[in-house]
């Protein structure tokens, strides 16, 4: 692989992959794999849902700019699979947009719905998941689209072939 320009880093919506395509990345080049999530609840010691109930969404929004910018500043290389949410702020914006190279997993809100089914921490999607995905979706193609040096998108393919696309990219 040719040296990365620093970090490769996942952006996109809940349910496109990025956890599952960036661990297997991060395994492929040899590198850490960071997820701002788990960054988050590991500093907080709390999950994503018991921080968005007990202190709401801002606070979380505070928690994960912190994480992201730990993240970023690691002079070690590493695949970081960004939230979905992270794109909202201007300055998260920056970082990402000077932290190496980022992709955006496309995915249409449809697809996205049939894979937002597993896991607990996504408590903005309440129990229509799909108008919601629909909102964030509008809401924020443009900030991914922003970000992003590279789309891929992710239709069925499985984070393994996901993983080989990227890797196409950022060799
Ligand atoms: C969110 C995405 C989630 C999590 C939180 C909010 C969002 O992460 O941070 O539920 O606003 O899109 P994933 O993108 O890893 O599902």
């Amino acid at each position: 692989m040719r040296a990365m320009g620093r970090h490769v880093v996942l952006v996109g919506m809940m349910g496109s992959g990025k956890t599952a395509v960036g661990q297997e990345l991060a395994s492929r080049f040899g590198v850490g794999f960071v997820d701002s999530d788990e960054q988050v609840e590991r500093r907080a010691g709390r999950t994503v849902r018991q921080i968005f109930e007990a202190d709401g969404e801002a606070a979380f929004r505070r928690l994960e700019t912190e994480a992201l910018i730990a993240a970023v500043g690691s002079t070690e290389r590493s695949v970081i699979a960004a939230a979905g949410g992270v794109v909202l702020d201007p300055t998260n914006r920056d970082l990402l947009r000077r932290a190496g190279t980022v992709v955006w997993l496309r995915a249409s809100p449809e697809v996205l719905e049939a894979r937002v089914r597993d896991g607990n921490h996504r408590p903005l999607l309440g129990d229509d998941a799909l108008g919601v995905l629909r909102r964030l979706d509008t809401d924020r193609a443009r900030l991914y689209d922003e970000v992003a040096n590279a789309v891929i998108d992710v239709g069925d393919l499985s984070p393994d072939e996901v993983a080989t696309r990227i890797a196409l990219v950022v060799a």
